[in-house]
């Protein structure tokens, strides 16, 4: 088939290469030329594992181009549209102005029978809204939800565990299943619909709802176990053992109850803001007042890191050297934003504390946002002489250090006046380090929620 992808950030470039890779004629279509240009010569503008090798393969094919002209799409059986809807500059909704900006540009190149298929994340409504500019061409609009974890992008992509179309349960007398967006989709992802990949056909509102929900339950979970480190750490209760305990109650399960410095990235916080943002324009404002809650205990775990720094280096907080391990908001991915690694190490410093900032592959996003901090890539040289080490990022590289090694490099050059703490402070944001082997090392190992 032939496809247009509208706005090519980790969604739109990682799709328009999938379907690349299935066989269909791909064209990627976005507003900013330099990322057009870095892509039509099959570079990666972000880190992803997996997408590199996939991207070129697939321009080399010449089934997959790049392009900012619109004009390129008119060929198109069906476009998807993929672009962000960050959090508004003023204030907690999602600022969908790039889906109407995309709209409007594609909305003169469709031809009669194409199928527009929304993937962004957008307040349940947005399909109905949008409709009429789609229709009007005498094209259909479905929602189609994408589901993908960054470092997981092309896999999930690929081999996604459920397929959502959401279509205009307006049209009388057709069975959702049977209808003509229903098939399209079907030829577009053949190959994951063959392997019997579940596939649920349902309306508009129901499709936007799921995505913005799934992204509300995950980071429910998430924030449920956080409470739980915070009433742990008050009483001495093990979280970890907890989240182990109560995970095999296959009811609750034990994926996404990792108690830690919580979450953050370009989806889960502004997902939960948006969705209570647009619950309150509809009147429901109660129904998910919850996620204010959730919201906050996720911040308070950033303050809890920040004071366990603060407390380790004690009154001469300004002349202890903090080693901060990680800045991508989860390993695997070079995504800074809303990280809560990176606003650790900010807030650190704007206490004016010393901090030495390393991750393998988010130095250069998070010295664009923040220049101020000091950012060592060599994660050795940035452990040299360190007095607290803070792991926020849990990368392999940062799970594997060996507690011995990484002793011998605190010590080395450290300030050896009683003046900061010795031994040295090992703080375990994500609770991926082995306590019992820290300790042995001769490292004071604090954890989030364990003993
Ligand atoms: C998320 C959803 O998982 C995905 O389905 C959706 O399409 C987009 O949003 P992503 O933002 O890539 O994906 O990250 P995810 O793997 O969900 O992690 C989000 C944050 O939660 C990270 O900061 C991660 O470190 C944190 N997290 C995750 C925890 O703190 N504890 C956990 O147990 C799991």
């Amino acid at each position: 088939m032939r496809i247009s992808v509208v706005g090519c950030g980790y969604l739109g470039a990682v799709h328009a290469a999938a379907m690349a890779s299935i066989g269909h004629d791909v064209v990627g279509i976005d507003v900013d030329p330099e990322k057009i240009a870095r892509l039509g010569r099959g570079e990666p503008p972000f880190h992803e594992p997996g997408f590199d090798a996939l991207l070129r393969e697939q321009v080399e094919s010449g089934r997959l181009r790049f392009t900012t002209d619109f004009a390129e799409a008119r060929a198109a059986d069906v476009h998807f549209l993929a672009v962000g809807t960050p959090q508004a500059r003023d204030g907690r909704a999602a600022d969908v102005s790039y889906v109407n900006a995309a709209v409007a540009s594609l909305a003169p190149v469709l031809r009669p029978g194409a199928v527009v298929a929304g993937k962004s994340t957008v307040p349940v409504g947005t399909a109905a809204r949008l409709a009429p500019a789609v229709e009007a061409a005498g094209a259909t609009l479905v929602w189609n939800p994408e589901f993908l974890r960054e470092g997981f992008a092309v896999q999930d992509t690929l081999e996604p565990d459920r397929l959502v179309y959401g279509i205009n349960h307006a049209v009388d007398g057709r069975a959702p299943e049977e209808s003509p967006e229903a098939r399209i989709l079907d030829e577009v992802y053949a190959p994951i619909v063959g392997r019997g990949t579940p596939r649920i056909v349902t309306d508009w509102a129901t499709a936007e709802l799921v995505k913005v929900s799934a992204n509300a339950f995950l980071a429910t979970k998430i924030s449920f176990i956080n409470a739980m480190a915070e009433i742990a750490e008050a009483t001495g209760a093990d979280v970890t053992t907890l989240a182990d305990a109560i995970g095999m109650d296959a009811r609750i399960g034990r994926r996404f109850l990792n108690a830690g410095v919580g979450f953050g990235g370009g989806c889960l916080p502004k997902d939960i803001r948006a969705f209570g943002a647009r619950a309150e324009e509809l009147g429901l404002g109660a129904s998910v007042a919850f996620l204010k809650e959730i919201d906050a205990i996720n911040m308070r775990r950033r303050d809890r890191v920040v004071d366990l720094v603060l407390y380790a280096l004690g009154p001469r907080r300004h002349e202890g050297r903090v080693t901060v391990l990680g800045l991508a908001f989860k390993p695997d991915s070079d995504d800074v934003r809303d990280s809560p690694a990176l606003d650790v190490a900010v807030r650190l410093k704007g206490l004016g504390v010393h901090v030495v900032a390393t991750d393998p592959e988010a130095i250069e996003n998070a010295r664009a946002r923040h220049p101020q901090l000091e950012y060592v890539a060599d994660t050795q040289e940035a452990l040299a002489g360190a007095d607290v080490v803070v792991l926020v990022t849990e990368w392999r590289e940062f799970r594997e250090l060996d507690p011995a090694a990484t002793l011998a490099l605190a010590s080395d050059g450290a300030s050896t006046e009683s003046d900061v703490p010795r031994p040295p402070v090992v703080i375990d944001g994500r609770n991926v380090l082995d306590p019992v082997a820290w300790r042995a090392a001769g490292w004071d190992y604090r954890g989030m929620g364990r003993p």
